[in-house]
Formats: structure tokens, sequence, C-alpha cells
């Protein structure tokens, strides 16, 4: 779907994800939430929040994921997932603090696999994913699914694509300070979701949305296997959507 603007897709999507949790409360039911970092979601968040103080829009339902983590930052550390998130969206409303998930940065490297199942497991248990929300990567990544990603793959660490660690350069004070590995859900835990929205906003998105839009499915452009979900979208502006 198209959009003139970031800001006119990003409330559509925010209203579209107010009525699912409020469907949710009405039926006595939580409502579980697939979360993104990067630029890309940050106005999304604005507006969640916006509804939260003037809507009266309640997350004490909610239970979210998010997609991943760098290997080796602590929460605290400025550049981690776990204090982006607080910073743009969850310090900001009312979601409950033990329904907050995401992997951790900080695991020993011999417990990951073990905390990757908890992972999984902890979606699970929770009903699985009603609503994930996606950004894409300049590699063509969701979450941190590099090149090279099996549709069917679940939590894990992985190896950052050099062209990765080189657009996280900037933020980390240059490339040698971006962690080399991370843990991300995998291509089939974000396939299992219900409903996927991707964002991408720009002409510097508009190749790698191109590709994955139009290109054929495979496995170095982890973001082409939404074509083979049936509730799947692709939420651009104009200049991401320009060469499709
Ligand atoms: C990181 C994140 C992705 C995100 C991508 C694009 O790699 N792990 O989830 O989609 O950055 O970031 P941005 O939205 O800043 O372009």
């Amino acid at each position: 779907e198209v959009f003139q603007s970031s800001q006119a897709a990003v409330a559509k999507l925010a209203a579209e994800t107010a009525e699912l949790i409020r469907a949710n409360d009405a039926a006595g039911k939580q409502t579980v939430l697939g979360l993104a970092t990067g630029g890309t979601p940050i106005a999304y968040y604005n507006e969640l929040i916006r509804l939260h103080q003037q809507d009266g829009l309640t997350f004490a339902t909610v239970t979210s994921f998010n997609l991943d983590e760098y290997a080796g930052l602590p929460k605290d550390h400025v550049e981690s997932y776990w204090h982006f998130m607080h910073q743009n969206l969850f310090n900001h409303i009312d979601i409950k603090p033990e329904n907050i998930n995401l992997p951790s940065g900080t695991v020993a490297t011999a417990d990951i696999p073990a905390h990757c199942a908890e992972y999984e497991q902890a979606i699970v248990d929770a009903g699985g994913l009603d609503l994930q929300i996606l950004g894409i990567g300049r590699t063509g990544h969701i979450g941190f699914n590099e090149p090279g990603s099996p549709k069917d793959s679940l939590t894990r660490a992985i190896e950052l694509d050099p062209i990765t660690r080189e657009d996280a350069a900037p933020s980390f004070g240059g490339i040698d300070n971006v962690p080399t590995t991370a843990i991300t859900m995998g291509c089939g835990t974000i396939l299992n979701a219900r409903r996927i929205v991707l964002m991408a906003w720009g002409e510097g998105k508009a190749s790698i949305v191109n590709e994955a839009v139009t290109g054929t499915v495979n496995d170095i452009v982890s973001a082409s296997y939404l074509q083979e979900h049936c509730n799947s979208v692709f939420f651009l502006d104009t200049a991401a959507a320009s060469i499709l």
C-alpha cells in the first residue's frame, strides 16, 4: 500500500493497532505485538504514544516481543534495542514491564541456543504474534535475518553483514564499535505472525523494496519471503515505492 507520506501510513497502522487491541480487550484477550527497531518505526511509536495519551488507548493487555538485539550490549547501553524501545515507546505507555520481551544481548555464548529456544517458546505460550511490525535493512533483512537465512529459521545468533554494520556505524561512533553478532527472531518466527506490516520510507529504500516485492522469493533478500504470507503488507511512502 502506497501513502502520500510516512505520517499518513503510520496513522493508519496505529489506528489498526488500536482497533486490534480494543477488539481483543473486548473479547477478554491479550494482544501480542512483534516490534521492530530502527529509524523507520519511530513515527509509528509516536502515534501509539499519542493514542495512549490523548485517546485513552491502554497497553495493559499487550505483550510485546522484539525482533532482535545486538550480542554483547547490556540493556543500559545507549545503542541496545532494549534502550531504544524504552526510550521510544515503553517509557511512555502503560505496558507492563513483565510483558515486555527482547532477546538478551548478554547471555553467555554457550547459553544462547537455550535462550533462543526459550524466546520461541514464550511467543508460543503467549498465543503467537497477532501483528508483526517490520522495517527493512539495506541487505533486504527483516529483523537481522541476513542473506542466507532460511525461510523456516527460528530465533538464533547471527553474524551481521558488513553492509548492516556499516549502516549502524554512525550511531556507534565508528564501525569498530558495532557488534559483529546479534540475536534475531528467524524468518519462520516472523512468518508465523497472523499479520505482518513492513514499513519503508524514502528513496534509499526504493531499490531493496522493489527486490523484495517484485523479485523472486529467495534467501538473499529475506523480506521476499513475505510474498508467501497470506496476510502481509508493505506500507510505503511514494519515494520508497518509486521503483515498483
Ligand atoms: C536494523 C534492524 C532492522 C531495521 C533496519 C533498518 O538492521 N535490525 O529491524 O529494519 O535496521 O533500519 P532503519 O529503519 O533505521 O532504516
